[in-house]
């Protein structure tokens, strides 16, 4: 499907294969969502527009570049929350602004309890940062927060897709491209992705 980047590098399938066991505790849960986090945004941001500066060096003057967008980090609450510090690694100067969904567990619908973007954007493109794409319904509710809000360039970066929120996301905003680790098989009849890694937010905060 066009837009959609599982990656192909060994590193990143050796940490998730990691992350998905089940007696992975959660400080090397968080170690390894942090690691990966990293990875896939080094991958999702290939394209990113750079103008050129003028270096000086201690030994010559010489040509480099400097990000031209104005990135903001959007992690979705809680487990978005993990990805943060792997990604402003890379990139320091990023705004980071929280989005808080949760699924209801009954309907699997997203329900939006925190939200405090300013009235205007403040940056000229986001990554969205969730581990899990299950349903789809929390990305695209996020989605249409930030294009309401007035950001246009928009990518979805995770970890574990089911492809069922692959074909959501993509229906609703063909536009933002999605950067996973991994493209897994299919939804359990309770929304959660098969095989999997159970539910994010509970093994990375050790709630479950
Ligand atoms: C998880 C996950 C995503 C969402 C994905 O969050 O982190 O945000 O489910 O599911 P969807 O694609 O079907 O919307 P959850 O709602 O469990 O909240 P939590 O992170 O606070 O535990
Ligand atoms: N949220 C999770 O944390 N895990 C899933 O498998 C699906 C939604």
């Amino acid at each position: 499907m066009k837009n959609v980047f599982p990656s192909q590098h060994p590193l990143v399938a050796a940490k998730l294969a990691r992350l998905r066991d089940v007696n992975t505790e959660p400080k090397k849960f968080r170690e390894l969502v942090r690691e990966l986090a990293a990875m896939l945004a080094y991958e999702a941001t290939l394209d990113i527009k750079v103008q050129p500066i003028s270096v000086q060096t201690p030994l010559a003057t010489t040509q480099g570049v400097t990000l031209v967008d104005k990135i903001g980090l959007i992690p979705i609450l809680r487990a978005g929350l993990g990805m943060v510090e792997g990604v402003w690694e890379l990139m320091p100067a990023a705004e980071v602004w929280h989005i808080g969904l949760y699924r209801d567990e009954k309907t699997l619908k997203p329900v939006s309890y925190y939200n405090r973007l300013p009235v205007a954007p403040t940056v000229t493109q986001c990554l969205i940062l969730d581990p899990m794409l299950a349903t789809g319904g929390s990305a695209v509710a996020t989605v249409d927060i930030l294009k309401d809000w007035g950001v246009r360039k928009i990518k979805f970066v995770g970890l574990i897709a089911a492809p069922e929120g692959i074909t959501r996301l993509h229906e609703a905003h063909p536009d933002v491209p999605i950067h996973i680790a991994h493209i897994d098989d299919r939804l359990n009849e309770h929304g959660y992705i098969l095989p999997g890694l159970g539910d994010a937010g509970d093994r990375m905060f050790g709630t479950g």
